[in-house]
């Protein structure tokens, strides 16, 4: 018998729950033994809930209890989640989470716990939601030589773009729509400001690299600046607009960042709609490896939870595990990065835009002049925006190019 305990009766505790009993067989196949639910942590109770005799309100009959193999923490946030995985790791019990601010903020720190106390911790649910992309990191492609990581990584900001190219809806219509569903953060401000994605790009970063780069040392920008206006000039000539996470590693040291970038039809990432996620990881000699699925969600989160338990219930202390040191060692400075720019400005003309960028490709525009330039780095380009505002042009949108 597997005795597991769940921390916070949420969106996502709520459906590992449920997928445990609900496919129960399907779990006892799998993991081959029996699991029970032995605790669930939240400060609410649950009279109507078939679980309600399972809910404690105190970590500590938890971490004192033996009988617990396996804490499965998908309360969110830094705090109390943090003191609780090192007190359950600590105490001998395998962990899994779905909470990508204590892996991209602490992974390291509790692999290495998890190392001492030969116990696993398991983080698939932090990344692309029920998309299995961790595990494969660790043990599938990991040997190879990887230059990029990629990847749709937030389904909330990808639901609102996907609705504002198709239908034409409003930025606030859509984040709504997606809050009502369930995929946003508690504080949606996350995924709109792209924190979240920040905090997944750390931990596949971390994967590929053996480094996790602390957050705050990440370029992070959201969706909030993209206008309806840029949605149709990128449709008309074809590209597609997408927050992505992008962990480019080279010789010379790694890239980093979210931001938006505009996509061309033939790039596999942007035929990705709605809440859906996908990550690319290129390198050598695999070439390019896409993992796609539903990106958030209570079943498809809790998809990766279970998974997570199945491969704990098969192997035990065998799990593969990852190494991370968190340093920033490696990483270049933003400003280096080069990329093709979508630019959209109001007042001035052709002429003055050349003049600052030199050849640029211009899109036809209602009242605005917009145009896609060559590829220059992030000093260059921010140069030339200045000069352009120093003309008394107003600089209205400007996004990447993949
Ligand atoms: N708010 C997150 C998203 C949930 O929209 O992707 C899954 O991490």
């Amino acid at each position: 018998m597997t005795n597991i305990a769940i921390l916070g009766f949420g969106v996502v505790g709520g459906g590992v729950a449920k997928l445990i009993t609900d496919n129960y067989k399907e779990v006892l196949r799998l993991g081959g033994d029996e699991i029970n639910i032995k605790y669930i942590l939240d400060l609410r109770d649950f009279p109507d809930s078939p679980f309600a005799d399972k809910v404690v309100h105190s970590f500590d009959v938890i971490a004192e209890d033996p009988e617990v193999d396996t804490v499965i923490e998908v309360m969110g946030g830094s705090h109390p989640a943090y003191e609780y995985t090192i007190r359950a790791l600590e105490a001998g019990k395998n962990v899994i989470t779905s909470n990508k601010e204590v892996v991209a903020n602490f992974g390291d720190e509790f692999l290495n716990i998890a190392e001492k106390k030969n116990v696993s911790y398991r983080f698939e649910a932090s990344v692309g939601g029920g998309i299995p992309v961790i595990s494969p990191m660790i043990s599938c492609v990991g040997q190879n030589k990887i230059s990029e990581v990629r990847g749709i990584l937030n389904g909330t900001t990808n639901y609102i773009l996907t609705k504002m190219f198709t239908f034409g809806d409003s930025f606030e219509e859509s984040l709504k729509d997606a809050q009502e569903k369930g995929f946003a953060e508690r504080n949606p401000d996350a995924d709109i400001l792209g924190t979240d994605a920040c905090r997944k790009i750390a931990i596949l970063g971390a994967l590929a690299t053996g480094n996790l780069i602390p957050t705050d040392k990440i370029h992070t920008e959201g969706i909030t600046k993209i206008r309806g206006e840029d949605v149709e000039a990128s449709a008309k000539v074809g590209l597609k607009i997408k927050l992505l996470g992008r962990c480019i590693i080279s010789d010379k040291g790694v890239q980093i960042m979210v931001a938006p970038f505009m996509l061309r039809d033939s790039e596999a990432l942007s035929t990705v709609s709605g809440v859906y996620n996908a990550i690319e990881v290129v390198g050598e000699p695999i070439k390019s490896a896409m993992f796609y699925g539903p990106g958030a969600g209570a079943g498809p989160t809790a998809s990766a939870v279970v998974g997570d338990l199945m491969q704990i219930m098969q192997s035990g202390t065998k799990c593969a595990k990852p190494v991370m040191n968190k340093t920033d060692e490696h990483l270049l400075p933003f400003s280096d990065f080069e990329s093709q720019s979508y630019i959209a400005v109001k007042g001035g003309c052709e002429n003055c835009v050349k003049g600052a960028f030199g050849e640029v490709q211009f899109i036809d525009a209602d009242g605005e002049i917009a145009f896609i330039t060559a590829k220059m780095s992030e000093a260059k380009t921010e140069e030339a925006l200045k000069a352009l505002s120093d003309k008394g042009i107003e600089i209205k949108s400007r996004i990447r190019l993949l």
